[in-house]
């Protein structure tokens, strides 16, 4: 079956078409999946200047990218052929209301579709959430239009699941380059799954006991862990994302350890600056993470004037103790729900440290634990992983005409 998926949840306008197959005798967890096409246009340049997303930029962006994004991904997967389609005058109206809120993409979308053959694809999924509304309406429309024209069933995926399925999926080699041509793979997954989902919208950690169906176990009471990074960066006058910026200046204090063979690499506690881990002894999986981020503004708000090195320590501590949190609470989970396979998703399980700590902590404290974390260029947005949920989601004739963007929809 081939997959067209359309990720614009936030502040990447992404497609990617997948070959997504399964042998019916091994039940339905294990599929390949072979990437065919995969385009993908970070608006981060954009944002960095107001120092984070802007809702209405990021809308008007997907709007203007949409098409050229689908060009991409199609030639890329040879699914692109030159044809003149006559478009009836009937369709032209319906398509036409439907893209109404979208300005310029219309256009664009009628310029694109009258000059190519509808691509053989099978079904076409895209984000309906969580994420941006204004975001996830550009793509759910334009997903909604490709349908109709194309005559294809359509299937609303949460991003949250799709972050799933790319940690499950993922090889753990980290091999940054194209996807086109790599095949992944789902296979062997071990039940109950246990996922930490930590991105800059969510932390929660989700348990699945059967195959696809979702009970949150934790989650923030306040922010995501991702937006703690994003706004303690900015305290530390540092660019957004935040980030991979707080994880190199921390990265650059530990390599210090490296000079000496015998040192806990990597694990070495702050001494310049302490920062508290809260929530750590409380019994519960939920977590709390304003606090450590006003802690950080009063150590910034002590010092005369913040040095390159304080900056790098604070960033150390601030690391340490989201990394301490996150670990401490996922082993609580892994006790309380006997999970087999534990996974992290979203854009802040790309972090070194977090990746490094949950490795060790695994390995060292829970080996009958799987542990997988999707390959680098898989742990932030992108339209593969929508490809995935929306394969299972399809095998299951899922289809829906009629949904709307949820900004808040939820997993379980
Ligand atoms: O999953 P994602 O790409 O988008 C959302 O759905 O939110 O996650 C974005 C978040 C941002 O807050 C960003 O600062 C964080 O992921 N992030 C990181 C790293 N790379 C991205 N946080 C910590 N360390 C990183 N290396
Ligand atoms: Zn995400």
């Amino acid at each position: 079956m081939k997959i067209l998926a359309i990720e614009t949840s936030c502040d990447e306008t992404a497609i990617a078409i997948l070959e997504c197959s399964s042998d019916p005798s091994k039940g339905e967890q294990d599929a390949s999946f072979i990437v065919l096409g995969n385009a993908l246009l970070s608006q981060i340049e954009i944002h960095k200047k107001y120092g984070g997303v802007f809702p209405a930029l990021a809308k008007r962006e997907h709007a203007k990218n949409l098409v050229h994004i689908l060009e991409a991904a199609l030639e890329e997967a040879e699914l692109l052929h030159e044809d003149t389609q006559a478009i009836p005058e009937e369709m032209r109206a319906k398509i036409s209301e439907i893209l109404a809120r979208e300005p310029g993409l219309s256009e664009a979308f009628f310029a694109f579709v009258s000059e190519c053959e509808p691509p053989a694809i099978d079904a076409i999924a895209v984000t309906a959430g969580p994420g941006l509304e204004p975001a996830l309406w550009v793509g759910i429309n334009f997903a909604k239009a490709l349908a109709l024209i194309w005559n294809k069933p359509l299937v609303a995926v949460n991003h949250m699941e799709g972050h799933i399925l790319a940690a499950l999926a993922s090889e753990r080699s980290d091999i940054n380059i194209s996807f086109q041509g790599r095949t992944l793979e789902i296979q062997n997954v071990e039940m109950p799954v246990l996922a930490l989902l930590i991105s800059g919208g969510h932390t929660e950690l989700v348990v699945m006991k059967k195959w696809l169906e979702y009970e949150r176990i934790g989650q923030t009471r306040d922010d995501a862990v991702g937006e703690a990074f994003d706004k303690v960066a900015r305290m530390l006058a540092l660019p957004y994302p935040g980030g991979p910026e707080i994880s190199k200046l921390a990265e650059s204090v530990r390599s210090l350890d490296f000079r000496n063979p015998t040192s806990d690499v990597g694990f070495r506690k702050s001494h310049t600056f302490k920062l508290p881990r809260p929530m750590i002894n409380d019994a519960t999986c939920d977590f709390s993470f304003a606090g450590l981020k006003t802690a950080v503004l009063y150590l910034v708000r002590d010092l005369p004037d913040i040095s390159e090195n304080d900056k790098k320590h604070m960033a150390h501590e601030f690391e340490n103790a989201v990394a301490d949190v996150l670990w401490e609470k996922t082993s609580r989970a892994l006790e309380k729900t006997g999970a087999r396979t534990l996974v992290i998703g979203g854009g802040v399980s790309a972090n070194t440290h977090i990746r490094r700590v949950f490795m060790h902590f695994v390995d060292t404290k829970c080996p009958q634990v799987e542990l997988r974390i999707p390959t680098a260029a898989l742990t932030t947005d992108n339209a593969i992983m929508i490809a995935l949920a929306g394969y299972y989601r399809a095998l299951r004739r899922e289809f829906k005409t009629d949904f709307s963007a949820n900004g808040n929809l939820p997993l379980a």
